[in-house]
């Protein structure tokens, strides 16, 4: 099998979107392209040349885009369906008076890549996803000098809600297939699955484990 470039990249070209030189836009063409037209809300945190930002608003024919940054020239980059909130991605204030714009469908944190901020992005903004929304963190480990991959550590440990079973249950047991009984974490029923590829990592919002309705035994035939 040979790479070929897709319609996302071609878009990152023409926009200069650095996205595009960092080789991601393979990795979100993987998981959008089917996506283009439902998507109706994207948040991206940082902004700079507005280039992703206007890259998003070709892709998505039918989104509001939404960017972040704390440099007030960044404003300049708001036309069209492209919105731009000046402010610091560390103040709680700030990020609350972008929540109300809330439920997002795709969330990009491209902003600070201090690891502490992109922890906080994920906990701001995860849970304001739309149910089957997608949160992306951009430049994570070394790249961004968390030479100690704090920021990896912290997302690898979502693979354990993703694979969750309630303790003492028989494996197999099939109503546990389909539903869980009890006191189950939000982020448990809330994370379906992480994607890591090499300084990105998408974590995608779902309704787990009920989004394999197949697995939903069937009601037992009226006598
Ligand atoms: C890598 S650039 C964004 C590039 C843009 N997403 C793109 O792909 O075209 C990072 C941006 O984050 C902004 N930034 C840095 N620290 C920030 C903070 N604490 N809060 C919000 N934005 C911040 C910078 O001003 C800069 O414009």
């Amino acid at each position: 099998m040979q790479y070929r470039s897709n319609p996302l990249e071609e878009l990152g070209i023409k926009h200069g979107a650095t996205k595009q030189a960092h080789n991601y836009l393979q990795h979100y063409w993987t998981h959008l392209r089917d996506l283009r037209e439902e998507v109706r809300s994207v948040l991206e945190i940082g902004v700079q040349t507005g280039a992703s930002l206007r890259m998003w608003e070709e892709f998505f024919p039918n989104a509001l885009i939404h960017g972040i940054d704390i440099d007030p020239d960044c404003k300049r980059h708001e036309k069209g369906r492209v919105l731009v909130h000046i402010g610091d991605q560390n103040d709680d204030e700030f990020l609350a008076s972008v929540l109300h714009r809330g439920p997002f469908d795709l969330v990009v944190d491209d902003g600070s890549h201090l690891p502490h901020h992109q922890i906080k992005a994920f906990e701001t903004f995860f849970p304001q996803l739309s149910q089957h929304g997608i949160f992306v963190m951009e430049d994570t480990g070394g790249v961004v000098s968390d030479f100690n991959n704090v920021v990896i550590n912290a997302l690898r440990n979502l693979t354990d809600h993703v694979n969750y079973w309630p303790p003492g249950f028989p494996c197999a047991e099939w109503p546990h297939l389909a539903s869980f009984s009890g006191d189950v974490p939000w982020i448990t029923r809330n994370v379906v699955g992480v994607a890591f590829y090499r300084w990105l990592v998408f974590v995608f919002r779902g309704d787990n484990p009920g989004d394999n309705p197949n697995l939903v035994p069937k009601p037992a035939p009226v006598a």
